[in-house]
């Protein structure tokens, strides 16, 4: 299989509790090489382009509520199968369901507050990648 990128965030409640460097160190020992990195405090109009399939979904309100609280870290991540290795690494959107190990049983606490999230496809991944990281931004 050939590399593939992938497009990560470290979510507010993770970067609240002290979590930004144990989520990369996780992130470097499972062999992703990162491509990008940078810090940044969302706004609504940068939420709502990003999550735009959850856009009328009943829980966007605290998703996007949530996703404001504080700055987040915004990720490229490089590896063979990265899409799928990632979603694994982290585990399944409810934290109180995600097996022991992963990045949401370790860090998340509940299904918003669920301390990273991972491109589901790599069509997704191109296009969130690049919906905040510019060719410039990427080694
Ligand atoms: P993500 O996109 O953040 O990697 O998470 P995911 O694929 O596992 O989950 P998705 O269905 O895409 O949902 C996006 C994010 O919305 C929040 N959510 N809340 N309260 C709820 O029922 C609910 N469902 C989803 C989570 O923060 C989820 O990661
Ligand atoms: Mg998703």
């Amino acid at each position: 299989m050939a590399l593939e990128r992938t497009f990560a965030i470290i979510k507010p409640n993770a970067v609240q509790d002290g979590h930004i460097g144990e989520i990369i160190t996780a992130i470097e020992q499972a062999g992703f090489v990162i491509h990008g990195l940078r810090m940044a405090h969302l706004t609504p109009e940068l939420i709502e382009g990003f999550y735009r399939e959850h856009i009328h979904k009943a829980f966007f309100p605290e998703l996007e509520a949530f996703m404001m609280e504080s700055p987040v870290i915004l990720m490229v991540l490089e590896g063979e199968d990265a899409v799928r290795r990632w979603r694994e690494l982290m585990g399944v959107t409810d934290s109180s369901k995600a097996a022991p190990g992963t990045l949401r049983n370790r860090f998340g606490k509940g299904i918003t507050r669920n301390a990273v999230h991972g491109s589901d496809a790599p069509e997704s991944a191109e296009r969130e990648l690049h919906y905040f990281f510019s060719a410039f931004d990427l080694v």
